[in-house]
């Protein structure tokens, strides 16, 4: 996620703003840039990099004295870490500049609007049309920065905050906000604003949130927000009572709860612009030829950790979807086994970092071979994507939290576009049918908000079990892959032993663990009792409770067929089977980070874990 600081007031703008950059590097940035008003001109100045790079770049080459400004470091979605790249962008008239966090849906369309209105664009941002446009609309508004803000906003789609300033109006900062946080500071003959409030609290503690499809124009002495429409809207102010650490926690206690917290969104903007209003993908981004799609006659993923137990849950996705073999491998072993692929084989690099040298060298040996490669990834710029064929970003925003969460389930809402994709494109699945798996898909996000709700009892139990010697976890079909992130969850927070299981593989062995009171989490796939599938699990779970365990059973809303063998009970809500590791590993997640906490550990900095394992 993008951080964005505007201000204007009495003080050096470019001081306040640039601080308040560095209040926003905890969001993690690839690029950072900075623009002022100063007697009718506009000053840009931006860099690839750390804000240290910006800094070095303002010392040999100056902005002049301003009291308005904003600045942005830049998380890259569309286009790549450069300094071209980098926010803000300017009008061809070098008067409007425009900082940006989100993705705009329709840039497409907009860019080839202002291309054949002979503009010249020169990023390859979805920002950069809005500075375009921005000046196009004013003297169409009499030169109003906020109306001209209101007219471009009721054309765009998608998730975005956008922050304006204009070289013929040095007084007024203009913000948007649509799906994508923004936040006002108030202060005395000064006024913020910023993408949370740990950027302006060294200042005013006074906020005031925006809201929904709300523009704000900001002046010295006022702060007006109105509707895309101009109307009045009704916005709250509220006083900041965190300390600027917790302010970067967005409240919480850790980036790990903070970043549990913000999957609705992830998963929502992993979609964003790539479902068509007919409910077919529209994956061109990943420039992979829909021949190469035709002709391939397996797909292997190759992932570690996290993202291999994603890469699992994908080889279900396809082989059903698709109908064609699909192999996951741990990027560590691949390379080693001498393994069956060539120019018919599609390997699939999972990553969120994407500098993760097993998988880095597994792609490697895989194109040797001839196969080509997509990397899933949520790194623009790193290295598995720079190797690869095509990519398929996820928009979870940086992670920072060691332990994977965001990263993980944005991964498999990648992994579902591209099987859809590849059976859209092969034929597998009729447009409707295609249509119809879409829409439970976009139905997603509210069901991953609304599992949320079962984590106050998952600390309650973590409470509870934080002296076992060992949990399991259980699950068939797309639970497997689910039963074994909530171990390694657990291993990599709670230091514990734990682990998880195909719940048909007990009886050959792992069995005879079980001893009295023994934690063994079950998940139980959706649909409720109707499939084989939920039978089998439950008849695993009547045998694990009879020989002593203590069953907490992970079931979806109206499940009734577990109720007799469960010790505690997670709900989940109800959702198509393929989709449920959406919903099922949230408990999971919460349940191993208070364990964490509840044993006193660091949650986001786990003993002996790195957050990118860039070595062999
Ligand atoms: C997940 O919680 C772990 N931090 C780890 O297993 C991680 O998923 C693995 O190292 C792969 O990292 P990557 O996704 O950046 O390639």
């Amino acid at each position: 996620m993008c951080g964005i600081v505007g201000y204007v007031g009495e003080k050096q703008a470019l001081q306040v703003v640039v601080d308040g950059l560095r209040r926003l590097e905890y969001r993690g940035y690839d690029s950072a840039g900075v623009a002022v008003v100063s007697e009718g001109e506009l000053d840009t100045r931006k860099k690839a990099g750390k804000l240290a790079n910006l800094e070095s770049l303002l010392g040999s080459d100056p902005l002049p004295q301003s009291t308005i400004g904003i600045g942005h470091t830049r998380w890259a979605t569309h286009g790549g870490p450069t300094d071209l790249n980098a926010h803000p962008h300017v009008s061809e008239d070098g008067k409007v500049a425009v900082i940006h966090n989100g993705i705009i849906e329709n840039f497409a369309e907009l860019r080839a609007e202002l291309m054949a209105a002979g503009v010249h664009l020169s990023s390859e941002t979805d920002t950069e049309v809005v500075a375009h446009l921005l000046a196009a609309t004013l003297p169409a508004v009499d030169g109003d920065l906020a109306e001209a803000m209101r007219t471009v906003c009721r054309r765009l789609s998608g998730a975005f905050t956008l922050v304006a300033v204009d070289a013929d109006q040095p007084d007024v900062v203009v913000g948007a906000r649509r799906n994508s946080p923004l936040v006002v500071g108030r202060g005395e003959g000064e006024n913020f604003l910023a993408s949370d409030v740990a950027a302006f609290i060294a200042h005013t503690r006074f906020a005031i949130e925006l809201g929904q499809d709300q523009v704000v124009e900001l002046r010295r002495e006022s702060v007006t927000v109105t509707d895309f429409d101009g109307g009045p809207a009704d916005v709250t102010e509220f006083e900041v009572t965190w300390d600027a650490s917790a302010a970067e926690k967005g409240g919480y206690d850790t980036f790990m709860a903070k970043e549990i917290a913000e999957q609705p969104k992830a998963v929502s903007d992993t979609m964003l612009g790539r479902i068509g209003v007919d409910g077919q993908l529209k994956l061109d981004e990943m420039r992979l030829a829909e021949n190469d799609l035709r002709e391939i006659d397996k797909v292997v993923v190759v992932a570690c950790g996290t993202a291999y137990h994603a890469g699992m849950v994908a080889k279900y996705a396809l082989e059903h979807w698709v109908r064609i073999p699909c192999e996951v491998e741990l990027a560590s072993e691949f390379r080693y086994r001498d393994p069956v692929v060539g120019p018919g084989t599609l390997i699939i690099a999972i990553s969120q970092s994407g500098e993760t040298m097993d998988t880095i060298m597994a792609l490697r040996y895989a194109r040797e071979q001839g196969s080509k490669v997509l990397a899933i990834c949520n790194t623009q710029g790193s290295t598995i994507p720079r190797e690869s064929d095509a990519v398929l970003y996820t928009h979870a925003g940086p992670e920072v939290a060691v332990a994977s969460t965001k990263a993980f389930l944005t991964q498999l809402v990648a992994c579902y576009l591209v099987a859809l994709y590849v059976a859209q494109v092969r034929g597998n699945k009729y447009g409707d049918e295609i249509a119809m798996i879409v829409r439970e898909l976009q139905a997603m996000p509210q069901k991953v908000d609304l599992v949320l709700d079962t984590s106050e009892e998952m600390k309650e139990l973590a409470e509870e079990l934080k002296d076992a010697r060992s949990v399991l976890f259980i699950g068939r079909h797309v639970g497997f892959p689910v039963a074994l992130e909530g171990a390694l969850k657990l291993k990599e927070l709670a230091y514990m032993h734990a682990e998880g299981f195909a719940a048909g593989e007990l009886k050959h062995g792992p069995i005879a663990l079980l001893e009295d009171g023994l934690p063994v989490i079950c998940i139980v796939p959706s649909p409720a009792g109707r499939s084989v599938l939920h039978e089998k699990i439950v008849s695993n779970i009547q045998e694990v409770r009879a020989r002593g365990a203590r069953t907490i059973v992970i079931a979806e809303e109206g499940d009734e067929s577990v109720v007799p063998y469960a010790d505690h009970l997670v709900r989940i809500p109800a959702c198509p089977t393929l989709l449920q590791p959406l919903v099922a590993t949230v408990p999971l997640q919460v349940f191993a980070a208070a364990m964490a906490a509840a044993k006193g550990h660091d949650v986001d900095q786990p003993r002996n874990l790195a957050k990118s394992v860039t070595v062999e």
